[in-house]
């Protein structure tokens, strides 16, 4: 049988925050972090150690560790980095499991790393050897699994190639990420029904963004297929600042609804929710919040009321 629990992880804080005009504070990053943990999202990607220069809104990832390491906070949290200098600053701020970024394309591992494909693939073999003996799981997510800005469509077997070497190698978990928010969701049943065919549910995780509005069914044909981990953001923050055109990812508001409404257990009060999801839009001035926000907030009211 099919689980019927699903493990969300909230981006907000790394891949919404580090799009926005705005740059946060670490204390306005952190009460966000906080906030999203108090609704009960299972696992949170908490920020990133990449350049402060690429990405000045996630300088100080390390300071949003420690204040959170600080108050003893116990939910599972996340960083994203890009290569092994990120890999040793997340270490040294007592990151436990990190996101390594893969390419299906060439174009964007120049564009967001510098890097061609092969290199980061060389390099989070590294970080998953070092790893092992530093105790920190890896997640490798696949950038453009679905399509690139600059490179166009993806070829599925090119991401069923990466993912197939990085399950073997012993990646903790292996996260398709759509990072443009291109794909459709026949393509995402194609895809991740192939992969569920091949390795199993267990480890493998889908990131969505929700440009052209397919976000919640893209996740909704990934679920058919038997995924059980999925990337979202509080209030539909998000957007990558080196692939044109992308915006927010799908918002936790939405699929932690939409999944609950299914039956799925996702661990997630949508009341507390909606108070995070106020807080990043009220931060951020930007953040559009879920598009179910207006109903969920009025049906929340009357069920208290
Ligand atoms: N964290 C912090 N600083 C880093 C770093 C990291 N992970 N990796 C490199 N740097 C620093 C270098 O030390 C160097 O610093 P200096 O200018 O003070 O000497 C500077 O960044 C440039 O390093 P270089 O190796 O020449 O890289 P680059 O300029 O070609 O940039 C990246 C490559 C990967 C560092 C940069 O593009 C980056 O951080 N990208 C992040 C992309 C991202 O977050 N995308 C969204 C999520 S997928
Ligand atoms: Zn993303």
């Amino acid at each position: 049988m099919m689980s019927d629990k699903i493990i969300i992880t909230d981006v907000g804080p790394r891949d919404g925050l580090q799009n926005q005009p705005k740059i946060l504070t670490i204390e306005q990053r952190f009460a966000l972090v906080e906030a999203i943990a108090e609704a009960g999202v299972p696992q949170i990607e908490v920020g990133s150690f990449v350049s402060p220069k690429a990405v000045p809104a996630m300088a100080g990832t390390d300071q949003v560790f420690s204040a959170l390491e600080d108050i003893g906070f116990t939910t599972p949290t996340i960083a994203l980095i890009p290569n092994m200098k990120g890999y040793e600053l997340a270490r040294a701020a007592g990151a436990k499991t990190v996101t390594m970024v893969l390419y299906a394309s060439e174009g964007m591992a120049q564009k967001n790393a510098a890097m061609s494909m092969a290199e980061a693939e060389a390099i989070t073999l590294d970080i998953l050897s070092l790893a092992k003996q530093d105790n920190i799981e890896v997640i490798a997510t696949i950038a453009v699994a679905f399509a690139c800005p600059f490179d166009g469509p993806t070829d599925p077997t090119v991401v069923e190639e990466i993912a197939a070497k990085f399950i073997r190698a012993g990646a903790d978990q292996l996260v398709l990420a759509d990072t443009i928010g291109a794909a459709d969701p026949q393509q995402v049943r194609a895809l991740t029904s192939a992969l569920v065919k091949s390795h199993g549910a267990a480890k493998l995780g889908c990131h969505f963004h929700d440009t052209r509005a397919m976000g919640l069914a893209n996740v909704y044909a990934a679920v058919e297929s038997g995924i059980r981990r999925f990337d979202s953001s509080i209030a539909g923050l998000g957007g990558c600042p080196f692939a044109p055109g992308a915006s927010g990812n799908v918002a936790t508001d939405d699929i932690a609804m939409m999944l609950q409404q299914m039956g799925f257990a996702t661990g997630i009060d949508l009341d507390k929710l909606m108070q995070a999801s106020d807080l990043a839009q009220t931060l951020t001035g930007t953040a559009p919040g879920g598009r179910s926000k207006a109903w969920l907030q009025g049906h929340l009211a009357k069920q208290a009321g």
